[in-house]
């Protein structure tokens, strides 16, 4: 059990609330855990029609715990990390993002499994594996071109620049660039606004809107296993450790 994801109920709206604010909300085991949690029980429960995202205080996440990558032991393909990522990609009901401050590793990759996505004017979306000698993950290097087309992609997860809410927006991850003080009733309206479609044919149209999950598997599958090796590398160590050591603020 951890308080560091809040989980409320507003209507048929199951919403997740990132808390972790002094650490920018960076994921730790304990937080996916209970996103993979939150998830099982809002797929179950049948009086819940969308699950909305969001983060504390201004910020969606810093991605995942640096520390944790440090420290991590077992197969990363078991890891809570890698569980929250196949609950993620497997959950069958709408996802809905509300981005404010960084979005940075699994932050941007979890937008791609959400049906829609709102940001404010500040969001920084960021995928920067390759910098901390990772891969990418989440199925992104499958969705990111499918998304943005080649040549962004390569940008995005190779050169690793990151990006704002307006360009975002023109590439189509973002649904709507909405004022910060209005982004969360804004995803929650349009959270409603989806939970009151009828619930059998809205459900068929995000399969069929999704394609087959096969060739999502098999790509994460496939990054997880790149992930797991590269996790452990001199290289990537490195990098942790420098993220941990440097001057922070
Ligand atoms: N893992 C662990 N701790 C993190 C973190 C992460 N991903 N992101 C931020 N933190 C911690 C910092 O270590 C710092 O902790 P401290 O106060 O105990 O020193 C605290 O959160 C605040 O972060 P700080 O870097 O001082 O805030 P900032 O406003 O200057 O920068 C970010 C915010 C998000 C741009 C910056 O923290 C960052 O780049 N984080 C790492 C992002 C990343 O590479 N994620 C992994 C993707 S795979």
């Amino acid at each position: 059990m951890t308080d560091l994801v809040e989980f409320s109920r507003d209507g048929q709206v199951f919403c997740a609330t990132l808390a972790r604010t002094e650490k920018k909300n960076a994921l730790n085991g304990a937080m996916y855990q209970a996103l993979v949690d939150g998830f099982a029980q809002a797929g179950r429960d049948e009086t819940v029609g969308v699950v909305l995202l969001r983060g504390r205080d201004g910020v969606f996440t810093a991605g995942n715990d640096i520390a944790d990558f440090l420290a991590l032991g077992g197969s990363a393909e078991t890891s809570p990390g890698s569980l929250f990522i196949r609950a993620l990609a497997a959950f069958e009901k709408p996802l809905v993002a509300a981005v404010e401050g960084p979005a940075i590793g699994i932050g941007t990759t979890l937008c791609f499994h959400c049906d829609l996505v709102y940001a404010a004017p500040g969001a920084r979306f960021q995928m920067p594996f390759v910098n901390l000698g990772l891969v990418p993950e989440a199925g992104s290097s499958l969705l990111a071109p499918q998304r943005f087309g080649y040549a962004r992609a390569a940008e995005f997860l190779m050169l690793a620049e990151s990006f704002d809410a307006a360009l975002a927006h023109e590439l189509g991850l973002v649904n709507a660039v909405v004022a910060a003080d209005q982004l969360y009733e804004h995803a929650l309206d349009r959270a409603q606004a989806l939970a009151a479609k009828p619930r059998d044919a809205l459900l068929a149209t995000r399969r069929l809107l999704r394609g087959d999950p096969a060739i999502l598997k098999a790509r994460m599958d496939e990054e997880m296993r790149l992930f797991g090796e590269a996790v452990r590398s001199p290289q990537a160590r490195t990098a942790f450790a420098a993220f941990m050591q440097k001057p922070k603020g």
